[in-house]
């Protein structure tokens, strides 16, 4: 196999800062739009960022139509019915104002409603047919209220195919949103569990991508075009993954203590954006891909603190569950790179051996976990050891992300890390 030698960094484009909601309508304006389609998330209808959104609009006197039916961890279904709205309304433009649901579902009704095919066509291979987005969409601007996914920087849209129980995405650079708006005001409402779930998201997003298999050590593409975004850990996507590290180990406790710590929400908000430029350059691994069936066949429990009306594991949470007893799997790929994640998670490495590396940063990991109330493993959100070959079989089709493991993954593996991932501490 010949390994590539090139990776390549493709920017972001945000502006940070609060209230800088209120420039929207001038955005808006700025692209020249005529009409555009603001997905809203339905919880946040009566708050004052919807306020903010229409009065921002109506300002500049461009011509807009809320959809609010956006479902909490978005479906194939909730995504389609999206594009149909989109593709009938005769949109030129995109907001979405939420968490990562919600922003996720504008991406894929902006795709479809711009390139129209059938669902499956754009859907990550094996699942999908994994073909790749024809040319540029619409301008779409993200407005992120949860601190997060780093949706609103990244060309990713996640959702649950929902015949298959498994989570899987779309993933183009042409799904970046034109621009993220980042503004603290927008956070000051989220429930402390959703700020405990959105935030572990962050953690893990910075973590994988930092111990990703490097990008010289993916085979080399045939074309630049078919060099993937998730391309491997690279020395550009580091800065940001530690960057990231360093903000949520200082901010997320305080920022889940008091949701009026602006400066804890603001900071969390930095580190979710910063996150998602590294991780949308670099890519996830195991977590993550294990968390997709953890979140796809889960029956009979529904998070404390979370408004939905479904069994459901919030994605942040799903994802760190499997994280200690991942990170204990692949130090011994890359030893001094969990040290220095544990060391900005706040851990004090000075003593430790590269041969502790993989359990002194699952305790960091677990540290933060139980400072954030998460379930005490697999076992705590319902799962039985009866049950792991199904989220085995439910983790292996998730390729695109499985290859990122620094370390080979094969059934075996997977079902000793769903094991060790049923209880923590
Ligand atoms: N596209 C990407 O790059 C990417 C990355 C990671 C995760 N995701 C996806 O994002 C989704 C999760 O998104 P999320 O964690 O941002 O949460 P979310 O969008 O699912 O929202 C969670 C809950 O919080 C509520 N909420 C959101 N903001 C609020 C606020 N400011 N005040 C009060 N309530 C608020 C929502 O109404 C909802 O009930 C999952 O589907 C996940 O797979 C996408």
């Amino acid at each position: 196999m010949q390994t590539d030698k090139v990776f390549q960094m493709s920017a972001s484009n945000i502006r940070f800062g609060e209230g800088c909601t209120s420039e929207i309508g001038m955005d808006l304006r700025a692209l020249d739009v005529r009409r555009t389609m603001v997905l809203l998330d339905p919880g946040l209808k009566s708050l004052p960022i919807a306020e903010v959104v229409r009065d921002s609009l109506k300002q500049q006197q461009i011509d807009f139509e809320i959809f609010d039916e956006i479902s909490v961890e978005p479906t194939d279904a909730s995504f389609q019915h999206a594009a149909a709205v989109a593709a009938a309304g005769g949109f030129d433009s995109f907001v979405a104002v939420g968490g990562g649901s919600t922003i996720d579902t504008a991406k894929a009704a902006n795709l479809y409603a711009t390139w129209p095919a059938e669902f499956r066509r754009y859907v990550n291979a094996p699942i999908g047919d994994g073909q790749p987005v024809p040319g540029p969409l619409k301008p779409l601007i993200a407005v992120p209220t949860t601190a997060g996914t780093g949706s609103e920087t990244t060309g990713v849209a996640v959702f649950d195919f929902t015949a298959q129980k498994a989570k899987t995405g779309i993933a183009s650079r042409y799904l970046k949103p034109t621009l993220g708006i980042i503004d603290s005001n927008n956070t000051r409402s989220l429930p402390p569990a959703v700020a405990a779930s959105s935030g572990l998201d962050v953690l893990s997003h910075a973590l994988e991508s930092y111990t990703a298999l490097p990008f010289d050590q993916r085979p080399k593409p045939a074309s630049p075009s078919l060099r993937p975004a998730y391309q491997g850990a690279n020395p550009i996507s580091d800065l940001w993954c530690l960057h990231a590290l360093e903000l949520m180990g200082e901010y997320l406790p305080r920022a889940f203590a008091d949701p009026s710590d602006d400066e804890a929400r603001s900071n969390m908000l930095l580190a979710s954006a910063i996150a998602g430029i590294g991780f949308g350059n670099a890519g996830v691994h195991l977590p993550h891909a294990m968390s997709y069936p953890v979140a796809g066949m889960v029956k009979g429990f529904r998070p404390k603190g979370f408004d939905v009306d479904h069994d459901m594991v919030p994605h942040g949470m799903s994802v760190i569950l499997s994280t200690p007893a991942v990170v204990r799997f692949t130090a011994a790929s890359c030893p001094q790179r969990h040290l220095r994640a544990a060391a900005a998670l706040g851990a004090d490495v000075s003593n430790a051996n590269p041969s502790d590396a993989g359990n002194v940063l699952a305790d960091r990991v677990i540290h933060f976990m139980k400072r954030m109330d998460m379930p005490n493993g697999l076992a705590a959100v319902g799962y039985t050891a009866t049950q792991i070959p199904d989220l085995v079989a439910g983790t292996l089709p998730q390729q695109r992300l499985t290859k990122l493991s620094p370390s080979p993954v094969h059934e075996s593996v997977l079902t000793s890390l769903f094991q060790e991932s049923l209880k923590l501490w």
